[in-house]
């Protein structure tokens, strides 16, 4: 499978790996089992996701059947906004670990660049964007002060890569002033509708991998009642088009469309036929013309449900 060697360790990050946001907790374990059984060998997880424990017992339950051994997997999760100083970043790796029942991350990122107050996990776990009042109430714990701390866990064994996510090319400039470790990944919404060509521009030159979330287009903000109104990248005539010359279906091509571009992509699906159809995406190449072509929808996009929205709630 194609993947993307990450800088300072080199570790091979597969381009195609299975998502995990929004993945049911009822039925994660058995869909991370039957993902790795299907050939995914990234998974992409996250605190906030709720969902740790259940993909933990998915893939310890594939390495105990022989399915993989744990090296063979790729495990990515995420920092959550409320655990950003210092002391909680550790004892937050720590605890998503436990909960995955692994002893290291292949890779950790900080998944957005926004410090929340610290909610107790004891209290509620995962915390989400708002306190008990359902308000947002940042804190003030510079980014860099997390930074360090990520870097710790390098230092300690409990990641191997860290990187960031939702993080335009400023603040990734700020970060390379103080970095022990520069970040390895930057993980942003990326699909025909949000090309995102200058960040991707700067990423190649910093050597920074890039990992595109919601590849199929802002469908997965229709239920959060965050999308815009945009027409469906996967029902899009476009995409439909050149899906019928390749003879793929829609989602392959906006998949490869990334990957093409060498970016990474983290499909989700909870549909086992959607999610094995996702993984093949290597058997054929569209044209220049054609990703120029499907590029070209960026002008009927929709604003990028960024932080700020959650921001403009407060
Ligand atoms: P489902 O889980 O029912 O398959 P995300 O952008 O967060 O990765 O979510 C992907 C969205 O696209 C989900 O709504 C998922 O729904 C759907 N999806 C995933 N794979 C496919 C596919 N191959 N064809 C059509 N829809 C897909």
């Amino acid at each position: 499978m194609a993947a993307v060697a990450l800088k300072r360790t080199g570790q091979k990050m597969p381009l195609v790996g299975f998502g995990l946001w929004k993945v049911n907790r009822a039925t994660c374990a058995e869909t991370v089992y039957n993902a790795l059984k299907a050939g995914y060998r990234l998974l992409d997880g996250a605190g906030d996701y709720g969902n740790e424990k259940e993909a933990g017992e998915g893939l310890r339950r594939a390495i105990s059947d022989g399915i993989v051994k744990r090296e063979d997997v790729f495990v990515t999760s995420k920092l959550w906004n409320t655990f950003h100083a210092h002391d909680h970043v550790k004892a937050l790796a720590k605890k998503q670990l436990g909960l995955w029942g692994i002893d290291y991350f292949d890779l950790f990122l900080v998944h957005f660049p926004i410090s929340l107050e610290y909610v107790d996990p004891s209290h509620r776990y995962p915390p989400e964007w708002w306190g008990d009042d359902k308000k947002v109430h940042l804190a003030k714990v510079p980014f860099q002060e997390t930074w360090g701390a990520m870097e710790e866990l390098v230092d300690e064994g409990l990641v191997k890569n860290i990187g960031v996510s939702n993080v335009q090319g400023s603040l990734l400039i700020d970060i390379l002033r103080y970095a022990k470790y520069e970040p390895a990944v930057n993980q942003v919404e990326l699909h025909p509708y949000l090309t995102q060509e200058p960040l991707i521009k700067l990423c190649g030159t910093l050597g920074i991998a890039i990992t595109a979330y919601s590849s199929l287009g802002p469908q997965s903000y229709v239920e959060l009642g965050a999308d815009k109104g945009a027409k469906n990248l996967l029902e899009h005539d476009t995409i439909a088009s050149i899906a019928s010359k390749h003879s793929k279906s829609h989602a392959q091509v906006l998949l490869r469309w990334a990957v093409q571009q060498g970016l990474a992509v983290i499909p989700k699906s909870n549909n086992h036929d959607r999610l094995v159809q996702n993984l093949q995406v290597d058997a054929f190449q569209l044209s220049d013309a054609e990703i120029k072509e499907m590029s070209s929808l960026k002008a009927f996009s929709h604003d990028p449900p960024d932080a700020s929205r959650s921001l403009r709630e407060m």
